[in-house]
This record gives structure tokens, sequence and C-alpha cells, in this order.
């Protein structure tokens, strides 16, 4: 059996094992896990440092501790990531939010008009629509994915944000989420919690379609679609190329594959007047705009993180 520690030394040997492989964040990693496996906050680690941890919590920490030294994220390990203040979680086939992504938020909020309604296409964890839906009480969207794990998972973070009852999910590729809505559109099952609830905006029947248009289009189209060109993928770190999901990573053979697709149907799916924003990577910006002019867009342009990088392009639909 192995020998009774206290907290204190529980979080400082790991701190030390992580810091000997390299780990710049081995102190921050060390207390947040340890505090995980324990069930403390910041606070209790420091006023509880000297009691003793059982075997059984030790041999828990133990696991956390060689799932951050294969690679994995703190995040991912306890299970959320703090995004836009907000807390969202995670799973397997959500990306873990990026710091980043909170810019094309600051943007959305910006542009949606009161009462406005706007789409994220690849929701992944619903960071996106349901930090705009916290700020903004007066606006509503629909948020979808491809994959119905990503689906499930928003759902329950709408759900604890206290967004659920404006944000509609919808499941499949890009603009055909929305053309494929249920059989009985006026119903719409909230895969995270097995419910039906009513949808006010459609009739049963109808279809969302750009000729359609049956809720008169959105104010704004969002995403932050998967844009790493597939060889740049694995040569990524082992943090972000083996737990991040693949599929919200690779943006085909140059990067700008979800791009093309979403230039190319966004008009129909907008009102007059609405606009684009999309996330992309930093030598992106030439390429993104120009498939949005070649659309026919107007008034685009390039917007810069905190870093100064190229983050998000932002295009008109007149
Ligand atoms: C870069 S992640 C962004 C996730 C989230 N919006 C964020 O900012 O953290 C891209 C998302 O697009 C989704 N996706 C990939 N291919 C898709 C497709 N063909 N149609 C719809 N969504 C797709 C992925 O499942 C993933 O959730």
């Amino acid at each position: 059996m192995s020998e009774a520690v206290t907290v204190s030394a529980l979080w400082r040997g790991w701190r030390d094992q992580l810091s000997q492989r390299g780990f710049a964040t081995a102190t921050l990693d060390a207390k947040i896990l340890v505090g995980h496996a324990l069930g403390f906050d910041t606070l209790q680690l420091a006023v509880r440092e000297s009691e003793l941890v059982s075997s059984l919590l030790t041999s828990t920490v133990t696991e956390l501790m060689q799932r951050r030294l294969s690679g994995e994220s703190v995040a991912r390990i306890v299970g959320h990531k703090e995004f836009y203040g907000l807390d969202f979680a995670l799973n397997e086939a959500t990306l873990e939010p990026r710091p980043d992504t909170e810019l094309l938020v600051d943007l959305a909020l910006k542009a949606l008009p009161v009462g406005g309604r706007f789409v994220d296409l690849g929701t992944g964890s619903g960071c996106i629509p349901i930090s705009v839906l916290v700020n903004r009480p007066d606006a509503s969207g629909v948020a979808s994915d491809i994959n119905p794990r990503a689906l499930q998972m928003a759902g329950r973070n709408a759900e604890r944000n206290g967004v659920s009852g404006r944000l509609e999910f919808l499941q499949g590729d890009w603009f055909g989420a929305l053309a494929e809505r249920p059989r009985h559109p006026n119903r719409i099952r909230n895969r995270a919690f097995g419910e039906l609830r009513a949808d006010p905006g459609s009739r049963p029947g109808q279809a969302l379609s750009p000729e359609g248009r049956g809720e008169e289009g959105f104010d704004l189209i969002l995403s932050n679609p998967p844009y790493i060109s597939s060889e740049i993928v694995e040569t990524l770190s082992p943090e972000v190329k083996n737990f991040d999901p693949r599929l919200a990573l690779d943006g085909g053979p140059d990067g700008l594959g979800p791009y093309r697709i979403i230039a190319a149907e966004a008009a129909g799916w907008l009102k007059a007047g609405g606009a684009v924003l999309v996330e992309i990577g930093y030598d992106q910006g030439a390429a993104v705009s120009a498939l949005f002019a070649g659309a026919g867009f107007e008034r685009i342009s390039v917007e810069k993180d905190l870093a100064g990088l190229d983050r998000v392009v932002s295009a008109h639909h007149i």
C-alpha cells in the first residue's frame, strides 16, 4: 500500500514531475488536476493543504496526471473550458474553444440587429452561439454541426447557460443541415435532453430552404470551420493533433474547402443587408476574402485578433 500524502505534497510532487517533463504551466496544471480529483477549489487547496489524501484519490490523481503527461489538455481532462466568461462542457467530438474565437463573438454582437436571428455552422461545443445569446437576450439562432455528439454537447451547454429556448439544433453538412429539418419541424428534438419543444418560427411541413426562406433568412451567418490543411494537421502539437477531433481541424488539401461551400451558398440564406463572419487562419485573409468577393459579397474586411493576426473575415450581402 502506498504511503499517505498530504494535499500539498501531492500537488507539489506532480508539479515537479510536470516541470521536469517541460510543461510550462506545471504549477497551474498540478493544482487544477489535484483540485479536480479531490473536489477542491483553489482556496480549499490552500486551506486544506496539510490534510491526508486517501490512496484511492491518490490513484485518481495519478491517472489524471498520466493523461496530462501524454499531452491531453487540462480542459479536456476536467471536461470543460471557459470561453467568453462562460463555462462549456466538452466531449470527444467538440473542439476545445480557443480564446482567438472570442473576436468572432465580439463582432457578431456588434453586427446583430435588435431581435436578430443567426446561424452558427459547425458549432462544436456551441461556444459561439451561446456566448452571443447570453449577451443578447433579444436574439435567437440556429446551431448546426455534422457531428451529432457535438450537437448533443452544444445542447447541454445551451441548457446550462440558460439559452436553450432561443437556440435550435440541426445536424447536417453545412447548409444541408438547414434544409434537412425533421419531418415535423414545428417540434424540434432537443437531443441533449430528449425532450420536444415548440419552434415558433415554423409550420408543419415547412423546411428552411434558400428559395422559401421560411424565416426570411438570417441576419448573420457565423462559422469557425475546420481550416487547417490536411498536411499541416499532421504537424500540429500532440495536444491538438491527438485530442481535438480531426473533423474540427481538417479543412481539406488547402484548408479552404469549408469556406468555398460557405461563400457559394451563404447569400441564399441571408436577408438583404445580412453578413457572414468566419474565423480564418492567420494567413488565409486574402484567399477567403477573394472567395466571398467572387460570390458577389461586398464590404469585405479582415479583422485582427489581440495578437495582431488576421482572424475573422466579414462580408456583406447587399
Ligand atoms: C473548428 S471546429 C469549431 C467548433 C466551435 N464552433 C468552436 O469555435 O470552438 C469546426 C466544427 O465544424 C464541424 N464540421 C466539420 N465538418 C462539417 C460539415 N461538413 N458540416 C457541418 N459541420 C462540420 C466540426 O464537427 C466542428 O465542430
